[in-house]
């Protein structure tokens, strides 16, 4: 399972990318507004950190607008994946830019139907909202399901990139479903180190080296 960072923190991303953790990178506008810098800044930087693909969302509605936009991300950078919306200029756009060689995230998908019009688009991602649909009492973790089995049925290429994770329990779920790829931000990638029993069996373990009083080189 691949792992992205869900987040515009370039700070984040380079304490999380050197333990060789990440796979590539997701933002959205409200995690640019979040770090209060530069759109293309900030997606300039980040490709220069992470070699994977980088999700840089246009903000148009219509298909023209989303070319032109998408026009300028693409520029940045060779791993720049053009987030649109699972809308029909959306998936127009996606047609277009996959075509073109461009990496494309679809993103917003809250049905299966909704992930294979994507797949049928040429998407080269689908973004499946788990936590938003689980704010709203239903299973985020069913529509990860309903698409790995579209998906596989008629052998789509499109990668399930599960999103909306709030918990290590979501990446759990996701992997054990054959999602392709996770993205979380950075405090729930950091959760997923740590377990009761790892820190009680160190500090047993440093109790007792320290009793031998012995030093290693
Ligand atoms: C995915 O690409 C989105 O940026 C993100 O996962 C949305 O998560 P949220 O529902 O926690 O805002």
């Amino acid at each position: 399972m691949k792992f992205f960072v869900d987040t515009a923190d370039t700070k984040e991303i380079r304490e999380l990318a050197d333990t060789g953790l990440v796979d590539g990178v997701t933002t959205n506008p409200s995690l640019v507004q979040k770090s209060g810098r530069e759109f293309l800044d900030v997606v300039k930087e980040i490709c220069s950190i992470v070699p994977g693909p980088v999700s840089a969302e246009v903000v148009a509605l219509d298909h023209e607008g989303m070319m032109k936009e998408a026009e300028v991300l693409r520029k940045i950078a060779d791993n720049v994946t053009i987030k649109v919306p699972l809308t029909i200029d959306g998936l127009k756009t996606c047609k277009a830019l996959t075509e073109d060689g461009t990496m494309v995230n679809v993103t917003l998908c809250f049905s299966a139907n909704q992930a294979l019009l994507a797949a049928k688009a040429g998407a080269t991602f689908i973004s499946p909202f788990v936590g938003r649909l689980d704010d709203i009492g239903q299973d985020g973790m069913d529509l990860i399901a309903d698409i790995r089995l579209i998906y596989d049925n008629y052998d789509y290429d499109t990668e399930i990139l599960v999103a909306s994770i709030r918990h290590p329990l979501h990446v759990l779920q996701a992997a054990k479903i054959g999602g392709d790829v996770m993205t979380a931000p950075p405090k729930v990638i950091k959760q997923l180190f740590n377990h009761p029993l790892t820190d009680k069996g160190l500090e047993s373990f440093l109790a007792d080296w320290k009793k031998t009083g012995q030093t290693i080189g």
